[in-house]
């Protein structure tokens, strides 16, 4: 069909859920607050994927279709960027940075005691990239490389969803910016209000040409994700997120990159056609609006003690981030200024890079030992000699497989250098060889499971060896561990040790004899009495209708953690359901992988799982709804936000309320709120509100609000 026989009523319908998608992305992505629910953008993308199988003409280089290209990159073709992209000088404590700031003022004639303002950020721990959008079309996207020219790593960057392939004005120009970060609890949910309320008119203020500069990266789930499927493939795994996020900007195949889920934040500007900026705030404000990802935490200053106290906040409020940062970047606010200042070599004089000291440390590998996890993984962990590492005591650390171990060839008796980044398992970076006195032992994985003798398997292809015994107890055990704990039954008085008891003792061998304990068998054992026998058997008796997702999870199946506990009981409503499910059908449910499928189902195709399964009902276990699964539409479109101390409930059974009335629980307020529930020792969430006119409730109003009558 030729592309003038095409209906402006198609035309313009095509470009209306272009619009759409481009806007729902940049509400999911850029601003972490959706409006519509997966479902609805799924049949968004649906629609213009089939208007466009229909009509090819229509078809544009920077629909959201067109993300992932098929065709493989042999070679990244080098590309000289338009602006050098610069290096910056480090500072390395208070003293360095208050130096730095008086060094500026005296290039600019300043008095030294008046001060600078400063935009500090956070400096991401990734890799950095240049876009460059011409007429508002990103057109190609280029590495760092050596400062001066950089690969083209167009078709990989094209696949990730936080990077707009057009930009567009979604916001005033003259909006206030999107930016704060609380002094006393840096969260990733302090930012300020997206100044957003609907789709975007096109745009004005978009340069002619500009190159965007900012920071791939890789969070830490993602990152831990990555690494345990290159672990089944029997893959080399990554070091840290920030090696992992190279590697995958430089995939050949831009499918593998486009499975990778990079994120993006941008900061800063190199060339610029048909458009200034007064400030770096400005700047950060503007990219937002275009729909560019920005980072929340950012300050402006108002001189440099402020820099400090927030470099101080950050210091320990980076282990909140679930992405790594290595310091903060400190910007001359006024690019006025910056112009002043100039560069000395390939570094701005402008900025600074206040560097953390890295969570690293040495210490001592006093013993490798094996542990069995619950799927009969055998994991072999280093024990430390215990050291302080970014505020926590380490005493262990995973060394993943064999592989691992000989790759850094760690040793009993070795010195390591051991890491820890925020969430993650501390883990040993290297060996420090000159430390090694001869007397350091070798380390193999044994043959046999240490727990029960079985002798071990190691699947093709993967990198860890498995306990094939279906009745190792060691695996049992951890299953049970796995079933009581917190975020599964939460059966709360059954720590390790109560189990450990009721193992020995006989008592239960898997979940479902939990449910048949009766107190005459509970008080022979050691430490028990009356009180704590019939405490415990109320927990295994409360803990019968947790959600259908908490079970699921508890069930401890090969692949499936809490996330994926609650898409499988969201999308099956019952066990049975789930149980019944073949792998096809579980593999057809979005974010459903193959792996995971084929796990469910031969979970439940196992005739001991299923007997549990079947003796767990039988004694009464009748998982309720889904955790979060909507239950009315009370609170369908009502966006909540909580603030302060609450005392009746906690913050999270406060969400999981607004979740299952259909409403939507957020962390910062904006002019999309509907409600601030405002508890005690509110702070500057109830400001915000109140400048934007969002009503405000007591917790004693919410609860009435979610009890009322509709
Ligand atoms: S500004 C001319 N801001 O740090 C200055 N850089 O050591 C341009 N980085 O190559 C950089 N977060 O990859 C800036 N908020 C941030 C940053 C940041 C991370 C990286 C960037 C740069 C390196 C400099």
């Amino acid at each position: 069909m030729s592309s003038e026989s095409i209906s402006d009523e198609i035309r313009a319908r095509v470009e209306s859920l272009r619009a759409q998608i481009n806007y729902h992305n940049y509400r999911y992505y850029v601003l972490d607050a959706p409006e519509i629910s997966d479902a609805t953008y799924d049949r968004l993308f649906q629609e213009l994927r089939r208007l466009e199988e229909e009509y090819p003409a229509l078809i544009t280089p920077d629909s959201p279709t067109q993300r992932v290209g098929a065709d493989l990159t042999t070679t990244f073709a080098p590309i000289t960027h338009r602006t050098p992209m610069l290096s910056l000088d480090n500072a390395f404590g208070a003293e360095e940075l208050r130096e730095w700031d008086q060094k500026i003022k005296r290039y600019l004639g300043m008095e030294p005691h008046s001060p600078i303002e400063y935009v500090a950020e956070l400096k991401i721990d990734g890799l950095s990239i240049s876009l460059t959008y011409e007429k508002g079309r990103l057109v190609t996207a280029a590495t760092r490389g050596n400062g001066i020219t950089g690969e083209d790593v167009t078709p990989n960057i094209r696949t990730i969803r936080a990077i707009p392939l057009a930009l567009v004005a979604y916001a005033p120009q003259n909006a206030e910016p999107a930016v704060a970060s609380s002094p006393s609890q840096p969260s990733l949910f302090e930012e300020t209000a997206p100044i957003v309320s609907s789709p975007p008119s096109p745009a004005a203020g978009i340069p002619e040409l500009i190159e965007v500069r900012g920071e791939i990266f890789l969070s830490h789930e993602e990152f831990a994700r990555i690494n345990a499927a290159a672990e089944q493939a029997g893959a080399p795994t990554f070091a840290n997120p920030r090696n992992a996020a190279a590697g995958s900007v430089r995939q050949k195949d831009p499918r593998v990159t486009a499975g990778r889920n990079l994120d993006a934040f941008f900061y800063a500007v190199g060339a610029c056609e048909g458009r200034s900026f007064e400030s770096q705030q400005e700047l950060l404000h503007t990219y937002r609006a275009w729909g560019l990802k920005t980072n929340p935490h950012m300050r402006v200053c108002p001189d440099i003690e402020a820099v400090l106290e927030f470099t101080q906040i950050w210091d320990t409020g980076r282990d909140s981030l679930h992405y790594d940062i290595d310091g903060v970047v400190v910007k001359v606010n006024s690019m006025a200024m910056q112009r002043e200042l100039g560069f000395v070599s390939r570094s701005p004089r402008w900025a600074i890079a206040f560097k953390y000291p890295p969570r690293q440390a040495q210490t001592v590998v006093e013993d490798i030992v094996v542990q069995v996890g619950m799927t009969g993984a055998l994991t072999p962990v280093a024990i430390l000699r215990p050291i302080r590492l970014g505020g926590v005591m380490v005493s262990r650390a995973t060394l993943h497989n064999q592989d691992e171990i000989d790759r850094k060839d760690v040793r009993i008796g070795d010195t390591v250098v051991v890491q820890r980044a925020g969430e993650v398992i501390p883990e040993i970076v290297e060996v420090i060889l000159s430390a090694r006195t001869g007397q350091e032992t070798p380390f193999q994985m044994p043959s046999v499971c240490p727990a029960c003798g079985a002798e071990v398997v190691r699947a093709e292809g993967e990198a860890v060896i498995r306990c094939p015994n279906r009745a190792c107890p060691e695996k049992s055990r951890q299953r049970l561990l796995r079933f009581v704990s917190r975020n599964a039954m939460d059966i709360e008085s059954l720590g390790e040790e109560r189990i450990d008891q009721l193992l020995e003792a006989g008592l239960v061998r898997d979940a479902a004899d939990l449910y048949s304990l009766t107190k005459e068998q509970l008080l022979p054992l050691e430490r028990m009495g009356e009180k704590l026998a019939g405490n415990i058997l109320a927990a295994i008796e409360q803990s019968k209708t947790r959600p259908l997702n908490r079970l699921i999870f508890a069930l401890g199946i090969r692949h499936v953690g809490e996330h994926m506990a609650e898409t499988l009981a969201n999308h099956f409503g019952t066990l049975e359901r789930l149980s019944q499910a073949t792998a096809e059908e579980l593999g057809s449910v979005y974010e459903v992988g193959r792996a995971t499928a084929e796990s469910v189902a031969s979970f439940f195709a196992d005739n001991d799982n299923r007997h549990m399964v079947e003796r767990l009902i039988a004694a009464g276990v009748s998982p309720q709804a889904a955790e979060f699964a909507p239950q009315s539409d009370r609170f369908a479109g009502k966006t909540f936000v909580f603030t302060g101390t609450l005392t009746q409930l906690t913050r999270e059974e406060a969400e999981a309320r607004v979740k299952r009335l259909g409403g939507r629980a957020s962390g910062s307020v904006s002019k999309s709120t509907s409600y601030l529930v405002a508890g005690e020792n509110a702070g500057s969430k109830l400001t915000k509100a109140q400048q934007l006119g969002v009503p405000v409730l007591t917790e004693e109003q919410f609860l009435q609000m979610c009890e009322e009558e509709t």
